[in-house]
Order: C-alpha cells, then structure tokens, then sequence
C-alpha cells in the first residue's frame, strides 16, 4: 500500500493506492490563503501540518487495514513558496507563497544578471523562491539574519516527518538558485541571491527515499517501517500521475492556475521565451511548461461577481461551441507569467456593448484563458517541445465546452482522462512506490485510460486563430495604458 500527499494551495489531499497502483480511498483537509497587502499572498505551515494530520485521521478511520501497511509515502506540492526556520527548526515568517508578487524589484535585480538565465535556464520570475529571500533581506532584515534553513512548502512536511532538511530536484528548479542542467546548487546563484550552500536543504532525486518517519509523529500511527520518499513539484508530479515523463507527452491543466506541460528527454532550455525548463521529479528527465496565473481562478473571479456558480456559467454556454464573441477578456487578474512576465499588468474587459449579457462575459472569460495557454503552447513550440495531442486536466477541463474551445484553440486533440484515474496525489503515490521498490519509473507511471478524445472544431479554428492573433497582439497596449 501507497499514500500519495498533494499539497495544493487551498488543501492537502491524501490517496492510498495498493501495490498495483489502482485508488483504495482518499480523504482532503482545506486551509486559507492570507493577503495581508495588494499582491502579497502567505500561508502558515502549521495549517499545512494541521491538514495533513486531519486527512491521515480519516483516511486511517475509512481504512484502518489498507493505512496499516502503507511501506512508503510522498508528496506533490505547491512550487516556489518559501519557508523560513532559524537554527532550532522554528518557522520564522509566514511562508510567502508562488502566488506572492511583492519580490517584483528583486527579481528583476536578479534576472539582469547573465548568470541567472544562463545557469538556472529560466527568468528568475518573482515567485521564485530566491528573489523571495532578496526581498525579506531587504525589508525584514533581522528575520534574514536568522535564516538557518530555506525550505520549500512540501519539504517542510518531509523534515517535520522525518527530521531531515531536503528537497528534491523539481521543487529546487523553481527557487533560481539550482544549476538545472546540472541538477546541483549553483554557487553562484546562490551568491546572486545573497544565499549559501548551508541553508540549502540535502538535495535528492524525487524518487530517493529521505528517511522514515520520526518517532515524534507517532500520533499519526503509521507503520514504523513506513518510508519518506521525497515527492515533487506538483506540476511535475501531476505528469508522473499521467505519464508524461518524456518528449512527446504533457498535459493541459484547465486549475487555478493553468498549465501547458511537455516532458522532455534532455534539459533545453530557452529562457527568453518566459518558458519554465525544470528538472522531472524522476531521475535524467526534464519538462518544460508555460503558466497563466489566473485560468480557473478567472471564471472563480466572474462567478463571485455576477453571483452564479462556475458551473451554471459554464453550462448557460451550451453544448455548441460558436466562433469567438466581440467582447474579449484579458485574464491577467494576478499579473502575468508566460509570456510577458509582467507582475504589474493586471486584467480587463474590452469590447463591451449595451447588449453584453452574462453569457458574453463569461464566453469571453473562457477565451482569454484558452489565448493565454495558447500564448503558452506558442512558447513551448519555441523551445523545440512539440505536443501533437495532449491530456485535458483540472477543473475547468470538465466543462464540454471551455475543453472543445481550448482543443480549438490550440489546433490539437485533447484527451480527457477518467475521472479519478489521474492527479498529482496518484503521482505522489507512484513515486512512493517507485521510492520503496527501485522499479523503472517508466514502468509505473504509465498514462490513465481515456474518458473520451475532444478534437478541435475544424469549421471554427481560422475563427480563433484570428481572434488569438488579435489577443496576442494587446498585451503591449494593456501594459501601456496608466
Ligand atoms: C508553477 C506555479 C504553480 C504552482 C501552483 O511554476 O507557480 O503551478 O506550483 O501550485
């Protein structure tokens, strides 16, 4: 038996799988982001300690027998936060999260510097951890000088289980300190970032084991001989839930934020396309993904103001998907990721008419996000990494309409997985395995059966190509307007 651990940003989902990797049962606990200023985003990780101890209570009492032999456990978690603890392990700040724009001058600072895009293959991007830590050196000064430890948010839960400072390879790719070809700490961009080597957890693969658990978390009864394999970065986690390991495979995630991901067998990075190049949390294997920080999170936003669920705007489009409507969206409510990195700009309407009606908003809403992960795709292609088809994952991905637009959009067949069949907790849980056995990763994290294939609508796709041409071409007059 397997727990896989998803650390996500609203909650903590646990899954138990058996030895062949098919889902016994799950059980979730929520937690709060706090915004205490514009663009500030914090978590506390007691909450994350809390959650996971209220989710390893119920899934122990649904399953008593299955969580008595769990052999090994891991953890998928939200990237780039970064946790503060001074010498004796104690949590200096809130844990400042990937969300969290305030480091804006700090990174920029940071990316100027040659090295920066040259050793770590990426924009050092202001959720990166490092600018994190420039910025508090700056504005919180006798915290930094008591910076024992850097951690990444799941990599606290692995010292708290284990009493270990680790991290593994995916999560350290997005902090802009790691060398990510190389997959080793960069001395020098630790030394851009004011950091050094002995506040950097161990460095693992995600596939290596961190210990077992201490006998301080005896409350959580899990078998003594349980061990601690070190996980990955959701994202990269989500594509061991669905085998995307190498060139060829990836996914597009329709969550909170969204995701254009590709596998690939070698580290290529082109930094200047704004595209992410990150180590894979298994071993010799790198992936490349563009981000829209609001994709979800959009339509959340739209159905909090207008007053009707998600899902109701979703379903009042119908089933017919129809040629792009004149009042076009911006769905930069968070700043923008890939391919402006632009922590400023901020979101909009245009084209709005006397006639607008919910259904035109929210029409418009659903094809500003499919432009910005089409803006996304453009990158990857760039950078050489080619999706002829790819998975359809997150929530957005169960409206008919929102997938058969995107899938229209981006010019390719999008396959949505079963439903429970897939996720970054069913990752987590394969790398546990693959922690506790030493099996070929390939061999395990092998792609989920298919619910149904959603091609692009041929008739509509010059009718979104151009109406993507016009997307494209507004950012710079968004970004220059006061
Ligand atoms: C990736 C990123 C997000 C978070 C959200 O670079 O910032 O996908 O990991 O969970």
């Amino acid at each position: 038996m397997y727990l896989g651990l998803d650390l996500g940003t609203s909650g903590v989902k646990a899954l138990l799988v058996d030895d062949d990797g098919y889902a016994v049962g799950s059980a979730d606990a929520t937690y709060d982001v706090s915004h205490p200023a514009p663009g500030w985003s914090e978590q506390d990780p007691g909450d994350w300690v809390r959650g996971v101890g209220a989710a390893l209570a119920a899934l122990r009492n649904a399953h008593p027998q299955a969580y008595g032999a769990i052999r090994a456990l891991s953890f998928s978690g939200h990237m780039h936060g970064a946790v503060m603890v001074d010498a004796a392990g104690s949590v200096l700040r809130p844990c400042i999260l990937w969300n969290d724009t305030r480091s804006h001058i700090e990174a920029a600072a940071m990316d100027a510097d040659p090295v920066a895009r040259v050793v770590s293959g990426n924009v050092v991007f202001p959720g990166f951890t490092a600018p994190k830590l420039a910025w508090v050196a700056q504005n919180e000064p006798d915290i930094f000088a008591r910076v024992a430890r850097v951690m990444l948010p799941k990599d606290y839960l692995l010292w708290w289980l284990t009493g270990r400072y680790a991290t593994e390879m995916s999560d350290a790719a997005g902090t802009a300190w790691l060398d990510v070809g190389a997959r080793a700490w960069s001395d020098d961009l630790l030394a851009l970032g004011g950091m050094s080597r002995d506040q950097m957890p161990d460095l693992l693969e995600g596939t290596d084991v961190v210990g077992e658990v201490q006998t301080a978390r005896a409350d959580l009864a899990l078998p003594p001989t349980c061990k601690v394999v070190a996980g990955g970065a959701d994202n990269a986690v989500a594509a061991c839930g669905v085998g995307a390991l190498g060139d060829g495979d990836g996914f597009v995630s329709l969550g909170t934020s969204g995701v254009v991901l590709a596998g690939r067998d070698r580290y290529a990075p082109d930094a200047d396309t704004a595209v992410h190049t990150f180590c894979h949390a298994v071993p010799g294997r790198w992936y490349q993904m563009g981000v829209v920080l609001a994709a979800t999170d959009s339509l959340n936003w739209l159905s909090r103001i207008t007053g009707q669920s998600a899902a109701d705007l979703s379903a009042a489009l119908g089933d017919t998907l129809t040629p792009p409507g004149p009042v076009r969206f911006y769905p930069y409510l968070s700043g923008e990721r890939t391919p402006h990195n632009d922590a400023q700009v901020r979101g909009g309407f245009t084209h709005l008419d006397i006639a607008s009606g919910p259904q035109d908003l929210t029409r418009a809403v659903m094809t500003g996000v499919s432009f910005a992960l089409r803006d996304s795709f453009e990158a990857l292609k760039a950078t050489g990494a080619n999706l002829p088809s790819a998975l359809a994952i997150g929530g957005g991905s169960r409206s008919d309409h929102w997938t058969r637009m995107l899938a229209t959009t981006l010019n390719i067949p999008l396959e949505r997985p079963d439903e429970g069949a897939f996720g970054a907790a069913l990752g987590a849980a394969r790398i546990a395995m693959c922690g506790d056995t030493g099996a070929d990763p390939a061999s395990v994290m092998t792609k989920p059966p298919i619910a149904d294939v959603i091609h692009p609508d041929a008739a509509l796709v010059s009718a979104y190509d151009d109406a993507y041409s016009a997307f494209a071409g507004a950012y710079p007059k968004l970004k220059a307007m006061p």
